[in-house]
């Protein structure tokens, strides 16, 4: 049995953390399973570390389920969660059904995340919830933004903090099963996480969400840059660069393949 949406609600109830990765691949996403994480995150992140965008707004429907199909193949654990991309559900309610229908109907990916807060969101999430469609929410820094918000991190006066608590709240009461919660103060974060009875999983907003997510290229030390709050537990660039010089050497050198 695959980790449900209701699943994570409980575990916030029992004090459990959860544990989500992002995941672009059949592969990676097939070891991230069977290493236990609970939730993967097909994130518009695709654009940047695996497709080399500059930032996520190009990224489409069509290239987002072609990731997440892949990764749905690799998974037999994890709640499967796929972001719709920049201006795939911004423009009317309808637009959204659409997109979102295309990822669960497609993709077989069980629930979607898409960013922003209050008012617009929240009467989307409100229709793609009653139409059986789980939703997960994003607030705080909301990569889509860029051009307004830049990568600071957000809520860092009261007022700023206060818009961003209202925000979740209304995910809350528009039916997302979660919400991610990005780049803000770690105490705004504990109050928004006390308040709320869905999950929050936070990303750069400190240790008191009830489940964290990191992008798995920052984890994995492939990203080129990554952000200040992210960690990596490997160096997969030197080790990949390392494997191709051995590689190299050998074949020039005529040692690979052996006789
Ligand atoms: O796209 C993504 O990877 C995300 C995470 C940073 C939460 O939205």
């Amino acid at each position: 049995m695959s980790v449900t949406t209701h699943q994570l609600i409980q575990w916030k109830q029992q004090g459990r953390s959860i544990v989500a990765l992002t995941g672009y691949d059949y592969a990676i996403a097939q070891l991230i399973d069977q290493a236990g994480v609970d939730l993967i995150l097909v994130g518009d992140s695709l654009a940047m570390p695996i497709l080399g965008y500059e930032t996520t707004l190009p990224l489409t429907l069509d290239e987002m389920l072609h990731h997440a199909k892949a990764v749905r193949r690799g998974v037999k654990q994890a709640l499967i969660v796929v972001d719709l991309p920049f201006l795939t559900y911004q423009e009317s309610v309808q637009q959204a059904m659409h997109s979102a229908g295309r990822v669960l109907k497609e993709t077989g990916a069980q629930a979607v995340k898409l960013e922003g807060g209050y008012p617009a969101m929240a009467a989307t999430i409100s229709q793609l919830t009653s139409a059986g469609i789980p939703v997960m929410g994003h607030v705080g820094l909301t990569p889509q933004s860029v051009h307004q918000l830049g990568y600071k991190k957000q809520g860092k006066t009261v007022e700023a903090g206060e818009r961003i608590l209202q925000e979740a709240i209304a995910l809350q009461e528009a039916g997302a099963f979660a919400v991610v919660l990005e780049h803000i103060p770690a105490d705004l974060a504990d109050r928004i996480t006390q308040k709320l009875t869905i999950p929050t999983i936070g990303i750069g907003a400190g240790p008191h969400c009830d489940g964290q997510v990191l992008v798995t290229s920052d984890l994995l030390g492939l990203s080129e840059k990554q952000p200040p709050f992210a960690k990596a537990y490997a160096n997969l660039r030197s080790t990949i660069t390392q494997a191709v010089k051995d590689y190299s050497l050998e074949v020039r050198e005529g040692k690979f393949p052996d006789l």
